[in-house]
């Protein structure tokens, strides 16, 4: 698909981020993600009193997609206190898992596929051979 509105993705990760819970970073994050089949998914960042255990705007985004039915990521946007953030190690895995090597992710501006953005990246389980079936 090369006809993505990122213009439109921005400002869905933008209402997104207003939703952020932070407490403890006070740093907003939205992130929006488009699908092969156009619809537009969201999540923000929950974060917890133990730090570790808290969960990116990817991750909501993740859950909403899986949420409502499922499907491929083509594009997606990550806003921070309305500047572009670059996702994590592990936001990077699921967004592989869901997106897979041509996934496009905003980097400053710019899109980047997932293969630059996790190089050598652990195969989602569909791809691996299982000794076990
Ligand atoms: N955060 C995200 O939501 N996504 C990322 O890709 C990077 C970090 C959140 C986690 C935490 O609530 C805050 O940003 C500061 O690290």
């Amino acid at each position: 698909m090369n006809n993505i509105n990122w213009d439109a993705l921005r400002q869905a990760a933008r209402d997104a981020m207003q939703h952020a819970y932070v407490p403890y970073s006070k740093f907003r994050v939205g992130a929006a993600g488009l699908t092969t089949d156009g619809r537009i998914v969201t999540g923000c960042n929950v974060e917890n009193a133990s730090y570790g255990v808290t969960l990116c705007a990817e991750c909501g985004m993740i859950s909403e997609l899986v949420r409502h039915g499922g499907g491929r990521l083509v594009a997606v946007c990550t806003l921070g206190n309305d500047e572009a953030v670059t996702p994590c190690g592990r936001c990077r895995q699921l967004l592989w898992e869901h997106g897979g090597p041509e996934l496009l992710v905003e980097l400053e501006g710019k899109p980047v596929p997932m293969t630059e953005l996790l190089p050598h990246a652990f195969p989602e389980a569909s791809n691996f051979t299982n000794p076990n079936g």
